[in-house]
């Protein structure tokens, strides 16, 4: 119906907080309620309900130190430094990476659809950016509902897809990190490519989730990387329609979490260096997908 909440499947009910949905796809605004400062159990698991029904919450309007963004992330899982040091955290604070787009010092790229860290044995459940500094809309944030993109496909299709397992490498990302071209730190050494299920099983909501991305993502176990594109291609582009994304555009002052078990994302690159964008970001260590 217009106008109403797009249903998600879920069927969470909320007392302390006021989840908004952002569009038909994916995410959630939560309003009023101040990260800074510790969450009760009772509105923690709201908040956890709604990140598993949503994906992605935006959080407008906060005012933390990187401690306290460090606190939040830890409710939902350990927080740790990035496994590679692919960017320079706070020295005071190291879990808490640094992305800086400035005059001089050209910020590294995350214009491609991933989740975070995927190429790691326990990647990251889920993802914190907290916008110090924005550039007026420029430098938005894309979002992908990965739940959905496996839940459109033909039951054929899932079925061939279930049983399968993926290979995930940083290759790509140590390339885009030596290339010089950003403040990325480098990376000496990539690790083995890693395992992991096509089709993973969300821990909190129990759904089904494709997990495969083009950054990540070199081929199927067992099949070369030839073999593998055209099907790896076709489930990216399915899982990026329009239709499956939700765009934020950047407030200063906004938290987003978004769900790397559920969701892809892709960093848009419009702006140049003299668009100063500085965004702290930490992430919480989640299971090996199954
Ligand atoms: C990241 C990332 C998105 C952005 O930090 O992992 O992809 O918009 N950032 O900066
Ligand atoms: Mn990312």
């Amino acid at each position: 119906m217009p106008g109403e909440a797009a249903p998600r499947g879920g069927s969470s009910t909320y007392t302390h907080i006021s989840p908004r949905p952002l569009c038909g796809a994916l995410g959630a605004e939560i309003a009023g309620i101040d990260l800074s400062q510790p969450l009760s159990d009772e509105v923690f698991a709201e908040i956890e309900a709604a990140f598993h029904e949503h994906i992605v919450l935006v959080f407008p309007e906060q005012d933390w130190t990187p401690a306290q963004q460090v606190a939040f992330t830890a409710r939902f899982g350990p927080v740790e430094e990035h496994p590679l040091r692919s960017r320079p955290g706070l020295p005071e604070q190291p879990e808490v990476l640094v992305l800086v787009n400035k005059p001089g010092d050209r910020g590294p790229r995350n214009d491609f659809w991933h989740s975070d860290i995927s190429f790691d044995e326990t990647p990251p459940l889920g993802s914190v950016l907290y916008g110090l500094q924005v550039p007026e809309g420029y430098g938005d944030t894309m979002f992908c509902n990965m739940v959905a993109a496996y839940a459109n496909l033909s039951p054929k299709l899932q079925e061939v897809l279930r049983p399968l397992r993926a290979l995930h490498s940083a290759a790509g990302l140590a390339a885009r990190n030596n290339a010089g071209d950003t403040n990325a730190n480098a990376i000496a050494q990539v690790p083995d490519p890693v395992s992991h299920p096509v089709v993973r099983t969300h821990p909190g909501s129990g759904k089904l989730a494709l997990y495969v991305n083009p950054w990540f993502t070199q081929c199927f176990e067992g099949m070369t990387p030839e073999e593998s594109r055209p099907l790896l291609d076709f489930l990216a582009t399915q899982a990026t329609r329009p239709e499956n994304v939700y765009r934020h555009r950047w407030r200063q002052k906004d938290v987003i979490m978004w769900d790397n078990r559920a969701a892809m994302h892709y960093a848009v690159r419009d702006y140049d260096e003299n668009q100063i964008r500085i965004m702290h970001r930490t992430t919480a260590l989640g299971d090996r997908p199954v």
